[in-house]
């Protein structure tokens, strides 16, 4: 199935009250004792919309230098994700997944510097590309099919301290988002994110 054809089969209205969801839940992954790794949070979206309002939740929260790894299959939320941390960054342009550039530049509050790793080889290929300078940067970096970017924390082209969010396609209307953290920033970030979303699922009843 083509990247359209899949987006068109995702496609459904907006409803008007986005109402995510929260849990938290015990890391089966990380070794106990782990200094650096946070214990994942999941968040559930029932619409594009909850997805776009959580992401606008941390973009909000974003400082110089933050990087956000977004992993998960094709449709299954992540640039409707970075659409909403644009707009918690005050970033008014229209934001699509930068497929065949590879990198796309805003400017908002802060510079975001929007990847998208689908079609690069491995993470050779961003030190290829001199990519590894804009992690080291002042804006704040989300990455698109993060995967690819890195085999593991050794060879990734962007520092170990990060806010990961993995999107998995529970229904046509609906995303589970498990979101980990590693480095201090990373985690801080990830217990203000989970602070935010649980205040905005209180307020929306
Ligand atoms: N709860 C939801 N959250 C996010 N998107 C949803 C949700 N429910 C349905 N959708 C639909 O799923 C699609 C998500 O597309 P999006 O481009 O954000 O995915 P993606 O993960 O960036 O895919 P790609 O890997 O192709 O870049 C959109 O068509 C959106 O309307
Ligand atoms: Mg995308």
């Amino acid at each position: 199935m083509s990247i359209l054809e899949n987006i068109a089969a995702y496609w459904k209205p907006e409803p008007i009250m986005p109402t995510p969801k929260m849990n938290s839940m015990p890391d089966l992954t990380t070794p106990s004792g782990s200094a650096t790794t946070s214990a994942p949070v999941e968040l559930q979206s029932a619409s594009v919309a909850e997805t776009r309002q959580l992401g606008e939740l941390l973009g909000r929260l974003l400082a110089s230098g933050d990087l956000i790894l977004l992993r998960g299959n094709l449709g299954a939320g992540k640039t409707a994700f970075t659409q909403g941390v644009a707009c918690g960054l005050g970033i008014t342009a229209p934001v699509n997944s930068p497929t065949f550039t590879v990198l796309k530049e805003y400017a908002g509050r802060l510079p975001l510097y929007h990847f998208d790793l689908y079609r690069i080889e491995g993470p050779g290929e961003l030190f290829d590309l001199g990519f590894e300078d804009y992690f080291l940067g002042a804006g704040v970096s989300i990455v698109e099919w993060a995967e690819r970017g890195a085999t593991d924390d050794a060879t990734a082209a962007w520092p170990n301290d990060w806010l990961r969010v993995t999107f998995t396609t529970t229904g046509p209307d609906t995303r589970l988002l498990r979101c980990d953290a590693v480095g201090e920033r990373g985690r801080a970030l990830l217990a203000a994110f989970a602070c935010a979303a649980e205040d905005d699922q209180r307020k929306a009843g």
